[in-house]
């Protein structure tokens, strides 16, 4: 069989350094879009891809000019992207709607209108998010359940996700999202609330931390591991026909519970450390995510490996390894 090769934009992200793990394992040459600056400054913005950096080619081109991703897509050919690149904090998304909206729905448009001018064959896979649901119309979520964004972010990746859909009906592109609930690990950026947890937590333990300040401890998210979720982005690209897909574990918790396990996890108690600051609320909050991944696992045969304990076990036991070699 001819090597896939496979183009990720975002690949110096967590789920982009997985994704990138993973289709190399799967015998893929794996390319991935990256901002001059990155390359530029290879220590510090490459440090998740550091040790794949011999095996995957890199291109310069930034998700705000289209001119830039033309240039990568016209350079050879693709069998499938995976666009990953976003903003992806919500908090930061209310700091500044424009520039999220600009990179994240223009950023996807250009290499859609790319992919369709060079390359229509090129299979397609969208970040999509639960922040669509937002308030959320029915629980558990699912893919027929109908958005309501609650931050600039989430409309950003609903439109993201209608550009995605008309893409592949009004020009057959085989274009897919999938509509992943929150995933995390060890890679995970420190501003997302698990990862400040379970830094914090093992900051506290070994004496460089006294405190841990969070905004809503009864917000519910449905946590996986983001190396099971980047199996499903892959699984979507092999099927049939395109289509859209729900993938979460399908267990809520909240983060007072994800503190709960985290300090436990370090022989401490969290009531001693967590205090409530109203700087970490947002102007609009999504209060409760679960996600429906029966179609994820009935068509896709996906399923995750990890659960949320052992999520939150990995996520602290990294962070203590970290911090004391
Ligand atoms: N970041 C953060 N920091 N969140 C906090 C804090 C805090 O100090 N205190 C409480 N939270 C709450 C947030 O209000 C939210 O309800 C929840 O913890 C999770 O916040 P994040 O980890 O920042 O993730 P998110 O749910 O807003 O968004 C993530 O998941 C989406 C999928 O549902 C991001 O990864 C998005 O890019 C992704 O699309």
């Amino acid at each position: 069989m001819m090597t896939r090769r496979a183009l990720i934009t975002g690949i110096t992200g967590q789920d982009g350094s997985y994704l990138a793990e993973h289709l190399l394992g799967l015998g893929y040459e794996v390319h991935g879009l990256v901002r001059r600056v990155a390359m530029e400054d290879q220590e510090q913005r490459l440090g998740r891809i550091a040790h794949l950096l011999d095996r995957i080619v890199l291109h310069p081109a930034t998700m705000e000019s289209y001119a830039s991703i033309f240039r990568v897509i016209a350079q050879q050919d693709y069998d499938e992207c995976y666009h990953l690149a976003a903003q992806s904090f919500v908090a930061e998304s209310f700091e500044d709607g424009f520039s999220t909206m600009n990179t994240n729905i223009n950023g996807t448009h250009y290499l859609l209108a790319a992919l369709r001018e060079l390359q229509p064959r090129c299979r397609f896979y969208f970040a999509g998010s639960s922040e669509m649901f937002g308030k959320v119309r029915e629980t558990p979520q699912r893919e027929t359940t109908p958005f309501y964004p609650r931050s600039p972010y989430g409309i950003s990746k609903v439109t993201g996700f209608e550009l995605t859909r008309n893409y592949r009906e009004a020009y057959g592109m085989f274009c897919c999202s999938g509509i992943l609930f929150n995933h995390e690990g060890p890679r995970r950026g420190m501003q997302f609330v698990t990862r400040k947890i379970t830094r914090t937590v093992a900051r506290i333990k070994l004496g460089l931390a006294t405190e841990l300040r969070l905004g809503n401890l009864d917000a519910k998210r449905d946590w996986g591991h983001a190396a099971d979720y980047v199996r499903a982005m892959h699984l979507m690209l092999q099927q049939p026909a395109p289509d859209d897909y729900v993938v979460a574990s399908g267990e809520s918790h909240t983060v007072r519970e994800f503190c709960d396990l985290a300090f436990a996890e370090a022989g401490l108690d969290y009531r001693d450390f967590v205090k409530a600051d109203e700087r970490f609320l947002r102007p609009a909050e999504v209060d409760c995510l679960l996600g429906d991944p029966r179609k994820a696992r009935e068509v896709l045969g996906w399923r995750p490996k990890y659960t949320f304990r052992e999520l939150v076990a990995e996520m602290v036991q990294a962070d203590l390894a970290r911090l004391t070699h």
